[in-house]
């Protein structure tokens, strides 16, 4: 039985289709919560766990393909959510300036 949602419009989950980030939204979408995954899918594999998510909870989620580095894609997807969880990350070298300038842009 799921809970009343806590958030009225979607949540926005940053690397939604990673590991953590869809498990994340399979919990949200379970407990009732529209969830809107923004994710480059960049980590070849994740469109699989998109799908499982979709197909799980069909119009519950929401996608965008985007890259937390664009600023204005990142910064409408926000400006559309009631909280944000940032899940996206990188194995290369440059994954703590990715993480850092996608927490600045979630936080703004
Ligand atoms: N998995 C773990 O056990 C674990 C433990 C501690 C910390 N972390 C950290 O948590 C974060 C998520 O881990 P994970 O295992 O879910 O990783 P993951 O690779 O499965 O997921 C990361 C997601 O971010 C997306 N992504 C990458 N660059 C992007 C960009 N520029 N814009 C938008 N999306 C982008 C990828 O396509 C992928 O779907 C990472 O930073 C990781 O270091 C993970």
């Amino acid at each position: 039985m799921s809970a009343t949602p806590l958030f009225r419009s979607p949540v926005l989950v940053t690397g939604g289709a990673g590991f953590i980030g869809c498990n994340i939204a399979d919990r949200l979408a379970t407990d009732g919560h529209d969830v809107h995954v923004y994710d480059a899918l960049s980590r070849p594999g994740v469109e699989r766990n998109l799908d499982w998510l979709q197909r799980r909870h069909g119009r519950k989620i929401s996608f965008t393909r985007g890259d937390v580095r664009d600023e204005d894609s990142l910064a409408a997807a926000a400006r559309e959510a009631s909280a944000i969880l940032h899940q996206q990350g990188l194995w290369r070298p440059c994954r703590h300036r990715v993480r850092a300038g996608g927490r600045r842009l979630s936080a703004q």
